[in-house]
């Protein structure tokens, strides 16, 4: 995402597919009938955004989750599955990143892939 007026990057995100693992009781919570544990998704590799932009550009971020969302959205229109977007919060170098993405609609998720924690793995169920 550019500045329209100067050209200058303002935030960058990079999405990949992904599956998450959900328990039953994850599952039921997004009333999730099928029979499979896995679940396909789309996952925010990278998300930034610039920390001289920030203030002038309040709600960026925000706006960045709900542009992968679309690209989650639009994908299943045509050559891909996502029911999910999934991040793995990287906690390590700023705690508040994990009220950003629950501000955002994500959910911690109860199997975590990295049990160092310094991440977290999320997911925000993109049809709700
Ligand atoms: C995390 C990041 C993408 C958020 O972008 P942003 O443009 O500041 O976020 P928004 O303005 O959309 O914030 C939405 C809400 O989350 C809150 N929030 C955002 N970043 C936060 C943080 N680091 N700690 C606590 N709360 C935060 C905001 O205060 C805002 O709350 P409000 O709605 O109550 O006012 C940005 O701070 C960033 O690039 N950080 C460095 C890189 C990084 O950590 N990326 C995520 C790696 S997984």
């Amino acid at each position: 995402m550019r500045e329209r007026s100067t050209g200058e990057i303002v935030a960058y995100m990079s999405l990949i597919m992904d599956a998450i693992k959900l328990s039953g009781a994850e599952k039921e919570l997004h009333n999730l009938k099928y029979p499979f544990r896995t679940i396909p998704a789309m996952k925010i590799a990278k998300l930034a955004v610039d920390i001289r932009f920030s203030e002038r550009y309040k709600g960026i971020g925000t706006y960045m989750v709900e542009a992968a969302k679309g690209k989650a959205l639009f994908c299943n229109e045509d050559y891909c599955a996502a029911r999910f977007l999934t991040v793995d919060a990287d906690i390590e170098h700023d705690k508040g990143v994990l009220a950003f993405y629950k501000k955002n609609g994500f959910l911690p998720n109860d199997e975590l892939f990295n049990k160092n924690r310094k991440t977290i793995s999320m997911r925000k169920d993109i049809y709700t």
